[in-house]
């Protein structure tokens, strides 16, 4: 039986969903029922806990031959790293006294850096303290998502601009989260191999001025890259509802893949999804 966390979210319902179609039992792990009737339809079982509740977090994965697990968003917080440090401490203690034989985490490209990535720091850290722990775990390091051009998806469909943090013509790794739904399923499916990392990109590594030609092609209209400077992230991440904390980090992390910095690490695992670029645009602009 796998666990799924998040499994209301954008990664976690495709694991559900593919290991399901896979002919295995699915534990799914959900705040409210109400979001998760489909996944239930195809055969999951619901487990309403909230996961910063490491008590119930340890029910949930009780009895798991794989837990997939994810540390969401805080876009609130006060001191992101700190915060998230102590409770995925907490949460990976309760993966240990579960006996969880196997881990597959979302993390992200970058996260063997302890520092200079911005959020993706407490993947850092979460990737150290599952070793500490001595759980064996499979750590799928997404590059960008795909779907992080959702937010600019209104500029782009109505004056056909699409702004970007991103220098224009370098390529960067971008991946759908159905790839990485897809490649987690298979890890759990793989079971454990020690601490193992995926390095985790898209069929093609797009640049922006690719991103907008795609949008272009989609919308059937012009659609242009422009560079926003580094300086407009933290204005613009905290008029999205960020935290002055959060909205740093992103800059932080803009600026380290700029640099090079934020990349994956050469000598791991590497590979590539399947899903084009043009078939995740399509769901966001459509
Ligand atoms: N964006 C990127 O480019 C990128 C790249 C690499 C890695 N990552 C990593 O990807 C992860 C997030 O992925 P995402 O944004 O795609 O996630 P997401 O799909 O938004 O999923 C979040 C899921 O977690 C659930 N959740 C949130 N808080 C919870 C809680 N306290 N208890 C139980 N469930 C909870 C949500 O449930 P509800 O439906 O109840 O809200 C939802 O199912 C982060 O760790 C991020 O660092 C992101």
């Amino acid at each position: 039986m796998f666990v799924i966390t998040g499994a209301t979210g954008n990664t976690g319902s495709v694991v559900a969903k593919t290991l399901l179609a896979a002919g295995k039992k699915v534990r799914a792990v959900v705040r409210d029922e109400k979001k998760a009737q489909a996944l239930k339809a195809l055969g999951a079982e619901l487990f309403v806990a909230d996961i910063t509740d490491t008590a119930a977090l340890e029910r949930a994965v009780s009895g798991a031959d794989g837990v997939y697990f994810l540390s969401p968003p805080d876009n609130v917080a006060k001191d992101f790293i700190n915060e998230r440090k102590s409770l995925t401490e907490a949460q990976i203690a309760a993966l240990a006294r579960a006996k969880v034989p196997h881990v597959v985490v979302l993390s992200s490209i970058a996260a063997q850096h302890r520092d200079g990535t911005g959020p993706i720091r407490s993947l850092h850290h979460v990737e150290q303290q599952l070793r500490r722990a001595g759980i064996p775990s499979t750590f799928v390091r997404a590059a960008y998502f795909v779907e992080n051009w959702g937010a600019v998806a209104h500029p782009v469909k109505q004056d056909g601009v699409l702004p970007s943090f991103l220098a224009l013509d370098v390529p960067v790794p971008m991946v759908s989260t159905a790839d990485i739904a897809k490649t987690a399923a298979r890890a759990l499916l793989e079971g454990p191999r020690g601490f193992r990392a995926i390095e985790l990109a898209g069929p093609t590594d797009p640049t922006p001025n690719e991103v907008a030609a795609a949008a272009g092609k989609i919308l059937n209209r012009p659609v242009k890259a422009i560079q926003a400077p580094l300086e407009a992230v933290v204005p613009t991440f905290t008029s999205f509802g960020n935290s002055q904390n959060v909205a740093a980090l992103y800059r932080e992390m803009y600026e380290g893949i700029g640099s090079g910095h934020v990349a994956a690490e050469p000598g791991n695992e590497k590979a590539r999804g399947t899903t084009t670029l043009e078939e995740t645009l399509r769901a966001l602009l459509g």
